[in-house]
């Protein structure tokens, strides 16, 4: 289905991601973990697009997308909808524009200008809203909503393209653990009921642990683990996250980054923060 064939993307000297490759041949829910800095995001970034790949290649169902231009460029970005850790939601707009919004791709500009939906869109945005568990907030500004509740409403944005694929960059980072759990099943009664592809960076384990099928881990731009959330023992994770024996299960990403840091980094970026 998808294969990512030896991706590279360079940022002058600095390679982000080197070389991987990952192939996914049945739907699944692929969580992708590794330090701040591993190259998570940037890997995502270009299987949707938003950054183009220095080398490599990534075949959709036979397709090299990463040659994609123009308007089927943008049609593989509905099949690969994109949730961000700041949702990017249009605060001041309602809920369900916001989710109406998900449709951008396949409506003209005039549509989308002057918010002339059509009636079985917007019933279709409600219905993706309730399975979701908030209808009853479609009128409000999205603003006015919980982050969790609008970490929702942004997968439900994602919904409404219909996509193939699920990309979310570290979906649950700015959340507490309850809104963080809804938000996590969410994506896996997705992934589960429709068949849709989710892959989602995370930052701790045991969400990884809890709800993907596969874990991809990354150091240094690389795929240095791809297997089962039961092979990702203490010592893999140890290895993954470039830590020492002091490395905690329940730790972040970021925190993990900070203990494995070389000790002047840590104290410049002490003197940054004075
Ligand atoms: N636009 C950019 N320009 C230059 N360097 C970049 C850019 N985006 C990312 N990088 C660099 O690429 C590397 C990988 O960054 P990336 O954001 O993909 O890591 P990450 O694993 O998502 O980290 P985090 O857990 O902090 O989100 C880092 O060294 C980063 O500084
Ligand atoms: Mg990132």
């Amino acid at each position: 289905m998808l294969r990512i064939e030896k991706l590279t993307k360079r940022f002058g000297e600095n390679t982000a991601v080197d070389t991987a490759t990952l192939h996914i041949d049945k739907p699944g829910m692929i969580g992708i973990i590794g330090r701040s800095g591993a190259g998570k995001s940037t890997l995502l970034r270009m299987i949707n697009r938003l950054a183009d790949a220095s080398d490599g290649q990534i075949l959709f169902e036979g397709r090299d997308v990463t040659k994609l231009t123009g308007k089927a460029r943008r049609g593989w970005q509905s099949d690969c909808a994109m949730i961000f850790q700041q949702f990017n939601l249009v605060p001041r707009m309602d809920v369900v524009s916001n989710v109406l919004h998900g449709t951008l791709n396949r409506r003209s500009t005039l549509v989308t200008l002057f918010n002339l939906f059509p009636l079985e869109d917007i019933h279709r945005a409600i219905d993706i809203l309730d399975r979701l568990g908030i209808a009853e907030h479609a009128p409000k500004r999205a603003e006015a909503l919980s982050g969790g509740q609008q970490q929702r409403v942004a997968i439900a944005r994602a919904l409404m393209q219909d996509p193939k694929i699920i990309l979310a960059d570290e979906p649950i980072a700015s959340l507490d653990p309850m809104n963080a759990q809804t938000v996590m099943e969410a994506l896996h009664r997705i992934h589960k009921e429709d068949g849709r592809t989710v892959i989602c960076n995370l930052h701790t384990l045991d969400t990884a642990r809890r709800y993907c099928d596969r874990v991809v881990g990354m150091r240094d731009g690389r795929i240095v683990f791809d297997g089962l959330p039961e092979q990702l023992t203490t010592g893999v994770a140890r290895e993954i996250y470039g830590a020492d024996a002091s490395f905690s299960e329940a730790a972040t990403s970021t925190e993990i980054a900070a203990l494995a840091a070389p000790a002047r980094d840590v104290t410049r970026d002490a003197e940054a923060m004075i």
